[in-house]
């Protein structure tokens, strides 16, 4: 298994000492333009491994040759928010940079699965998918995770509760328009509707969508990398491990939910072969609502793109 992470920068390298430790590849590739940053990581990386047991060899490098037949292939590049701006803002510039990346990762990784990490995330997947002309099932975004993760942390203190024991769904773009569900939300099998009142849930909601913007307004000059790697990780060890985890992740729609040549979260099955099911929820009235709101969003931005 040889994975490549596009991009050195706080989500690239947290993710890739994630895998390390975790051991959930032979070879990893730490890739950016910028001379020196991935070499120096990579090897710091490296050098870590006798401490953490792990034999997932580590290399950075500059040059797309190295990145040869990976199996997965993570694209964090890309700037980050600085406070006051939405992902949207981000557009321009990370059209490029994604679409380079994905150029060259397809051309030397031609059967890999692209994860992309890179912001606005809906639109970027969508930029990957059609530069890189791979199947949908081996081109999705990272987001549902992320946000589910922040709902579910947010409950926790809530309630005082142990994380694990809360399982939730967050569907639509990775924006502030994002539908996280109270009505699929379980807290050891115990509906969160029967656990607090709405209002409480409507407040823990509001901060799940703008949980991204929290923390680009603590950290002033980029946006947030521990729990971001971390979903990441989560859906590389499905997909290394074959595990058919049930996930929210942006998967490319074809019709599910009534929409068409879009990304969007939404649960899928995640296994060696990508994005293996696409579940399609029950949803009320108002649900649907918002992810159609969430979507337009979404599409606006999508219809910015030139290739
Ligand atoms: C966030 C950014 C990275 O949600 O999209 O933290």
């Amino acid at each position: 298994m040889k994975i490549t992470v596009v991009g050195a920068g706080h989500v690239g390298a947290t993710l890739a000492q994630r895998i390390v430790d975790q051991e959930l590849a032979n070879e990893l590739i730490l890739i950016d333009i910028v001379e020196g940053l991935p070499q120096g990581k990579g090897l710091d990386m490296w050098e870590s491994a006798p401490i953490s047991g792990s034999d997932c060899f580590v290399r950075g490098t500059n040059d797309y040759r190295d990145t040869q037949d990976s199996d997965i292939v993570v694209i964090t590049a890309g700037l980050p928010r600085k406070p006051g701006m939405s992902r949207e803002d981000l557009l321009a510039k990370n059209v490029e940079i994604v679409k380079s990346v994905t150029e060259q990762a397809a051309r030397f990784s031609p059967n890999s699965i692209i994860i992309v990490v890179s912001n606005p995330l809906d639109a970027m997947a969508w930029t990957a998918l059609k530069v890189s002309g791979f199947e949908p099932h081996r081109v999705m975004g990272m987001a549902g995770i992320l946000d589910t993760a922040r709902y579910r942390s947010f409950i926790a203190m809530e309630l005082n509760v142990s994380t694990r024991d809360i399982q939730a769904l967050v569907l639509g773009g990775h924006g502030d328009a994002m539908v996280p569900l109270p009505r699929y939300t379980m807290v050891g099998g115990i509906p969160l509707t029967e656990l607090l009142p709405r209002e409480r849930i409507d407040a823990i909601v509001e901060r799940t969508r703008k949980g991204g913007a929290e923390i680009v307004n603590y950290l002033k000059t980029g946006s947030a990398y521990y729990a971001p790697s971390a979903a990441v990780a989560e859906m590389v060890e499905a997909i290394v491990r074959d595990k058919k985890r049930i996930l929210p992740c942006a998967a490319y729609l074809r019709g599910e939910y009534g929409f068409e040549d879009i990304y969007l979260g939404v649960p899928i099955k995640l296994g060696q072969k990508g994005v293996e099911q696409i579940f399609e929820l029950q949803l009320t009235e108002e649900e649907k609502e918002a992810l159609h709101q969430s979507a337009e969003g979404v599409k606006n931005t999508v219809a910015q793109i030139k290739l």
